[in-house]
C-alpha cells in the first residue's frame, strides 16, 4: 500500500553535503519512492544551496514559527528531483552562513528548524504517515509533536522514525533552551525524559519520544547498547532496544557506477576493470604529481580527518606504511593535528604520497575508481559509505571490524578465495599496518587471488533494495499498515 513520508534531515544530496548523512537522504529516499510511496525531503535553505539552486525552487509562503519566546518567519520552498519532492526552510540569519553547523547558536537553530518543520505540514496540509527524523538536529522533532502539536488529531496520527547516524554528536545544551527556543516546558527535564548531565539533549529527546529508532548498521546498533560505544547514551538505548533496528545503508548505485561516472579518465565495469583501473590510476598519478608506474600498490583515503576514522593510527604509523612499496593518496579536511602530519608526509615522501586538504567531489570519485586498496579503519562506524564506494569501484577495503564495517566487509581468506577485503579487529595501529603489509603482499604476489576479490567486490549488491524494503516494514509495523 502506498503511504507517505517526510524525511528531515540537516544535509542532504544533490543540494548539500558535509558527509554520510547527505548520501542517504540522497538516496534511500529515492529509492522508497521508487516502491511506490509518497516521500518528501526537508532541509535548511543553507547559503550554498541559495547560491547554486534558487532559481529551481519555488517559493510556497511564510509562517511565523513560534520558537519559544520569539516568533520568527520561514519561508518554505520546494523542488522535485527524481520523484522526491525537497521542502526548504529559509532563516536568514540561521542558514546562510558559510558552513553548516559548529556554531555557538546550533541548538537554537536547529530548534527552529524543528517548529519550522512541523509548521510547514499544516501549512503545506499534506499530513504524513510518518516523519522520519535523522540526527540530533532533528531529535526533538517526536517530542514537539507529542508536546506542542498533539491538540490536532492531524498531528496525533503522525508516527515518528529517528535514525542515529552518530552517537558521537548528541545536542547536548543548557536547559533554558527549554522555553526559549523549543517552547517546552521545564517538565522535561524534571521528569528527566531529556535530562543529559546538568542539560538537555536532542538526541535523548528522538530515543525517547520516537516510536522506533534505528541506526545504520546491525553491528552499530548492538554495538550502541554497550558502555564502550553508547558515548553515555546506552542506558537509555537499552531501555529501548526492542524499538531499535539496526538497518544497512545502501548507495545510489546510478550516481556511484564505474561504467558511466563522468568524472573518470575511462569508465570501465567488472569486465573491464583491469584496463579501466590502469588508466585511472595513471591519470590520478599524473594529477597529483606521483611517479607514473602502472604496478605500485595505490591506497585512497577520503575522510573526515577526526579521531572516529582512525586517522592517528595513520599518523603514527606513516613511515612504517611508506616502506612499503605502495603510493598513497588522502583526501580530506578534519583536526588540524591530521592535516599537519599529512602534510609533512606529502614532504617527507614526495612523488609517493600525496595529500589533498579539502572538500572534492570530483577527485573523490577518482581516488575511488584510480587506487587498489581503501584504507578506513575506523574506531568506530555507524556504517560507512566510503568503504561501499570503494567496492562498487573495485577498490579493496581495508577496515577495522567495528559497526557497517563490520558488517559490508569480509576479509580475505587466501585458502578459500572468499572475501570482498581485509580487516583486522583491534584499534591497534600495529593490527592494522600488519594487515596492510597482508594485503599489499597479496596484492603483488598473488593476482588471481587479487581478481577473485575485485570480482566479488564489483558484484555486491550495495543498492537500497534490500534495506529499502526493511525500511518500508518498519513503517508498517508502527502504522499497521496492511499490504
Ligand atoms: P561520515 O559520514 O562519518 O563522514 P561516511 O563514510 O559515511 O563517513 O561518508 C563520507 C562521505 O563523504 C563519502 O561519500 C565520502 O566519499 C565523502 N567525503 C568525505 N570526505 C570527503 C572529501 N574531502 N571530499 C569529497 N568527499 C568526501
Ligand atoms: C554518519 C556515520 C557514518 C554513516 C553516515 C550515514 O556520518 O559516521 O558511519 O555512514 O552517518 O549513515
Amino acid at each position: 500500500m502506498s503511504r507517505s513520508v517526510l524525511f528531515v534531515a540537516s544535509e542532504g544530496l544533490p543540494f548539500i553535503k558535509t558527509g554520510g548523512l547527505a548520501d542517504v537522504i540522497g538516496s534511500l529516499p529515492k529509492a522508497l519512492a521508487k516502491r511506490g510511496h509518497d516521500v518528501r525531503v526537508v532541509l535548511p535553505l543553507y547559503k550554498k544551496i541559495i547560491e547554486k539552486y534558487y532559481d529551481d525552487l519555488e517559493r510556497l509562503g511564510t509562517v511565523e514559527v513560534h520558537s519559544g519566546w520569539i516568533d520568527q518567519p520561514a519561508t518554505f520552498y520546494s523542488a522535485k528531483v527524481d520523484n522526491v519532492v525537497y521542502y526548504f526552510i529559509e532563516h536568514q540569519a540561521y542558514f546562510e552562513r558559510d558552513g553548516l553547523y559548529g556554531y555557538e547558536d546550533d541548538g537554537e537553530r536547529f530548534a527552529f528548524f524543528s517548529r519550522a518543520v512541523l509548521d510547514m505540514i499544516y501549512f503545506i496540509d499534506w499530513w504524513p504517515n510518518v516523519i522520519h527524523s535523522n540526527d540530533w538536529q532533528t531529535g526533538m522533532i517526536p517530542l514537539l509533536a507529542h508536546a506542542c502539536y498533539s491538540d490536532d488529531y492531524r498531528y496525533q496520527n503522525i508516527k515518528h522514525v529517528y535514525t542515529i547516524h552518530n552517537m558521537a554528536f548528541q545536542g547536548n545544551f543548557g536547559v533554558d533552551m527549554l522555553p526559549s527556543c523549543l517552547g517546552l516546558d521545564y517538565y522535561y527535564f524534571d521528569t528527566g525524559a531529556i535530562k543529559f548531565d546538568s542539560g538537555i539533549s536532542f538526541m535523548k529527546a528522538g530515543i525517547v519520544y520516537a516510536d522506533k529508532i534505528t541506526t545504520v548498521s546491525p553491528t552499530y546498533a548492538q554495538e550502541i547498547l554497550t558502555e564502550s560505544y553508547g558515548e553515555r547514551m546506552d542506558s537509555i538505548l537499552r531501555y529501548r532496544k526492542y524499538d531499535l533496528w539496526g538497518i544497512i545503508n545502501g548507495i545510489d548505485i546510478d550516481e556511484w557506477n564505474p561504467k558511466t561516472d563522468k568524472h573518470l579518465a575511462k569508465n570501465y565495469d567488472v569486465r573491464s576493470y583491469v584496463s579501466g583501473k590502469r588508466a585511472n590510476k595513471e591519470a590520478l598519478q599524473k594529477e597529483l604529481g606521483l611517479e607514473v608506474r602502472d604496478d605500485v600498490a595505490m591506497i585512497g583515503i577520503v575522510s573526515r580527518l577526526t579521531n572516529q576514522k582512525g586517522v592517528y593510527m595513520i599518523t603514527d604509523k606513516i613511515n612504517e606504511i611508506m616502506a612499503m612499496d605502495i603510493q598513497l593518496v588522502i583526501l580530506g579536511t578534519g583536526e588540524s593535528a591530521a592535516e599537519d602530519s599529512f602534510k609533512w608526509m606529502e614532504d617527507a615522501y614526495k612523488g609517493r604520497a600525496v595529500y589533498y586538504c579539502g572538500y572534492n567531489e570530483e577527485l573523490a570519485h577518482r581516488i575511488y575508481a584510480g587506487s587498489d586498496l581503501f584504507l578506513m579503519p575506523s574506531l568506530y562506524e555507524p556504517c560507512g559509505i566510503g568503504q561501499l564506494i570503494a567496492l562498487r569501484y573495485g577498490t579493496l577495503p581495508l577496515v577495522r571490524e567495528t559497526g557497517g564495517l563490520k558488517d559490508t566487509v569480509n576479509p580475505y581468506n587466501k585458502y578459500t578465495g572468499e572475501g570482498n577485503g581485509f580487516s583486522f579487529w583491534a584499534a591497534n595501529a600495529s593490527d592494522m599496518v600488519y594487515t596492510l603489509n597482508y594485503a599489499i603482499d597479496q596484492y603483488y604476489n598473488n593476482k588471481p587471488g587479487w581478481k577473485g576479490l575485485i570480482k566479488t567486490a564489483m558484484t555486491e549488491d550495495l543498492s537500497w533494495d534490500k534495506s529499502a524494503a526493511t525500511y518500508e516494514q518498519l513503517y508498517y509495523e508502527i502504522c499497521n499498515w496492511a499490504d
